[in-house]
């Protein structure tokens, strides 16, 4: 079973949300709707309803506690409004101890630091708390602001790997960012 934590930063709180906490994430979803086009699947219409995220929320948290994923909600210190997500997506054991990397934010919070300083926290829980090895982050060529965060968080690139998701309902090109635990 996974921790399920609370985690804070300087100026951020980082939450697993449960079902009663759809009408937040759809809210952030709606707000970000246009944002996020560009960088994610194409979303259905159901998506953006509150039933669906219900759904989604309660999966989420029977995967965290199977220790197969975690998804933290973004929060600013002293606000109730979902600014953001971050998730560590096929948390695989064994001799990997690996998981995926993803992330995302409002886009009236942009270019501050605050996912720089919220992964920070995350990767510093998920090497020491759930003493993952490895995490990787895919990023397509040009998503420059986002290669820049784990640039800045001392990510390597691993090398292009072609045709790999599909974002927008094309199959992207995405580069391997990864980050070791050099204690684990
Ligand atoms: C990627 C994302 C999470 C970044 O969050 P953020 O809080 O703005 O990130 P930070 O402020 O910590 O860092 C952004 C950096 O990119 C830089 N940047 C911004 N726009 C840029 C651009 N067009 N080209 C290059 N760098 C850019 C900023 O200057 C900053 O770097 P700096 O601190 O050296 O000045 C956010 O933009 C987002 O949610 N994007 C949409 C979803 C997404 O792309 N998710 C990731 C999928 S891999």
């Amino acid at each position: 079973m996974l921790l399920i934590p609370e985690l804070s930063t300087d100026r951020l709180n980082l939450k697993v949300l449960q079902a009663e906490d759809a009408t937040k994430v759809v809210a952030y979803y709606l707000r970000n709707q246009e944002f996020l086009a560009d960088w994610e699947p194409v979303r259905s219409a159901e998506f953006f309803t509150e039933e669906f995220q219900k759904k989604q929320l309660a999966k989420d948290f029977e995967l965290m506690h199977k220790g197969r994923m975690m998804r933290l909600w973004i929060f600013k210190k002293g606000n109730n409004r979902v600014i953001g997500c971050i998730s560590l997506n096929n948390i695989i054991r064994g001799i990997f101890q690996s998981a995926h990397l993803g992330y995302k934010l409002d886009q009236a919070e942009i270019n501050q630091g605050l996912m720089t300083e919220a992964l920070e926290k995350i990767i510093e829980f998920a090497f020491y708390q759930l003493r993952l090895h490895r995490l990787e982050a895919n990023i397509m060529p040009r998503n420059e602001r986002s290669q820049r965060v784990v640039e800045k968080l001392g990510f390597h690139k691993e090398g292009l790997a072609k045709r790999y998701l599909q974002i927008n309902g094309v199959w992207e090109d995405h580069i391997h960012f990864v980050i070791l635990n050099e204690n684990g």
